[in-house]
Formats: C-alpha cells, structure tokens, sequence
C-alpha cells in the first residue's frame, strides 16, 4: 500500500475550493470558530500571538485567522497546495508567511517556536502508523513556548469505527458555475486503515466530468490521541464536540508542560 498523501493534494490543490459550498465563507466562519476557542486561553493580543497551522492546505484556516489579526506561519507537505494558499491569501489580502514542511520533522524544517499550533480537517489521520502520530505529537510539543497551546479537529472515528460507512452523504453545490457534486467512497481494509476514494463532478448546461483521487487514512480514536498527547508531554488534553463548538468534527486541545 503506497501512501500518496502528497500527490493525493498536489492534484486536488486546484480544484480543493469545489468541495466547500462557498470557501472564502468557510474561511471567515472556520477561523471565527477557532478564534472562540483560542481566546479565552491565550490571554493576550491576536497580534502579539504566533501561531503555526502545520497541515495548512490551501489556507482553509491560517488565512482567516490571520484576516483576524494572528501571526500566522503556514506548513503543509504539499508544495501545490501551498502555491494555491499563497495565491488565496494574496486574493483575500492577508498577510501570513509559508513554508512546505512535513508535520512529522517540524523540529527540522520549522524554526522558532509558537503560541499555539494548529492542524485541522483530519490532517493527522494521514499518519498509518502509530508511532508516525507519536512522533508527530513530539515535534508539534516542540514547536510550542512553555504552556502553548495545540488545538486540532479531528473525524469522529469513535463513531466511525463501529459503523465502518462505505460512503457518506455527498455535498451537492449549486451555483451560478453549475452544479458539483462531491462524494467519499470508503473502502476498509481488515484494520483501522481505509482506502478514501473522492470523487468531484462538475456539470454545467449538458456537460459532465468527475475527477477521482485517492488515499489512505487510519481511523484513531480519541484515546489514542490523548494519550500520545500525554506521551509528548502535554496536559489538560480536552475534547469538545460539534454540538460544543459548532464546528463539524471533534476538537481537541492541549497544554505543553
Ligand atoms: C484534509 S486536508 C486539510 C487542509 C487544511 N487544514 C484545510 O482544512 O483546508 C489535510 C492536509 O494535511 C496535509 N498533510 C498530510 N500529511 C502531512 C504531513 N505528514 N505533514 C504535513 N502536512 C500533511 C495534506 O497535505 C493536506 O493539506
């Protein structure tokens, strides 16, 4: 099994924005989300607070947090997708720097350390081995000042685990282009580790085109990830829910020693 994570994005990276309804709004609301979340703990100004998103994509969240004020520092393994980011974050006059890295050797390829750290939208999950994740969780520990703060969403594969889905509802996006339809098919391996299948079509007046990728996630509880976060040396690990937050996947904070 060749985990292709990196050409998985780099080939999605132009058409990443089509599987959001409308994803300059998803920037301004995801990064409102976070800010509710960060606030309270930071204790201090937005612009006197570093962050480092670490699994950055094409901005979905550095963008907007730094529309709101952050110092932001943008990582992704992607190189396209950080192409696309900066082009995105000069469309919505943002100001953030950027780098590729990959999250698993940020202790070498990132320097200084940050306020906070950041990975959204399942990023971690492309880790297949679970020393990957601990190793992962060392390098972001690292990155952070004494009591720094590290918050990621996460899927809710407690639930997915039980239910092994072989596909989920798809997003259906009408607008002015045509319409796009956008559908995961999940294909299980006998362990934790599932093969995701996206499918993107695009149909405007009678033409139609789907584009299809792949790659491999591993399905991680959210105790395994408490306790490689305790393992890294991290406190008060806290989950909180969509029906918490608003946002659509779990999310986990946690305190560097
Ligand atoms: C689902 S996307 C989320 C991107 C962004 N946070 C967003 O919400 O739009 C997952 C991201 O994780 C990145 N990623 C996966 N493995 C990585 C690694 N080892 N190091 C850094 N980034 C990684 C991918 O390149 C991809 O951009």
């Amino acid at each position: 099994m060749r985990n292709n994570v990196s050409d998985f994005y780099n080939n999605l990276a132009s058409e990443y924005k089509s599987i959001f309804k409308d994803w300059d709004y998803s920037v301004k609301w995801q990064a409102d989300c976070i800010d509710n979340i960060i606030m309270p703990q930071i204790y201090t100004q937005r612009n006197h607070t570093e962050i480092l998103d670490c699994s950055c994509g094409i901005g979905t969240q550095a963008i907007g947090l730094a529309l709101l004020g952050y110092k932001v520092h943008a990582s992704d393994l992607s190189i396209k997708e950080i192409e696309r980011a900066k082009l995105e974050a000069a469309r919505l006059g943002a100001e953030l720097s950027f780098s590729t890295a990959d999250f698993r050797t940020l202790n070498k390829q990132i320097e200084g350390t940050f306020h906070v750290v950041i990975s959204f939208d399942n990023s971690l999950t492309h880790l297949l081995k679970p020393e990957e994740l601990q190793v992962t969780f060392n390098n972001i520990n690292e990155k952070l000042v004494d009591n720094g703060l590290f918050v990621a969403s996460i899927r809710d594969y407690d639930k997915f685990l039980e239910e092994r889905p072989k596909i989920l509802p798809p997003y259906v996006h009408d607008d002015q282009e045509g319409r796009r339809i956008v559908v995961q098919v999940w294909d299980w391996n006998d362990d934790d580790i599932y093969k995701v299948n996206q499918y993107i079509t695009k149909q405007a007046d009678q033409e139609c085109s789907t584009i299809c990728n792949s790659t491999f996630y591993r399905a991680i509880t959210r105790e395994e990830i408490s306790e490689k976060l305790s393992t890294a040396g991290f406190y008060n690990i806290h989950w909180m829910m969509p029906e918490e937050t608003g946002f659509y996947q779990p999310i986990v904070t946690a305190r560097k020693l």
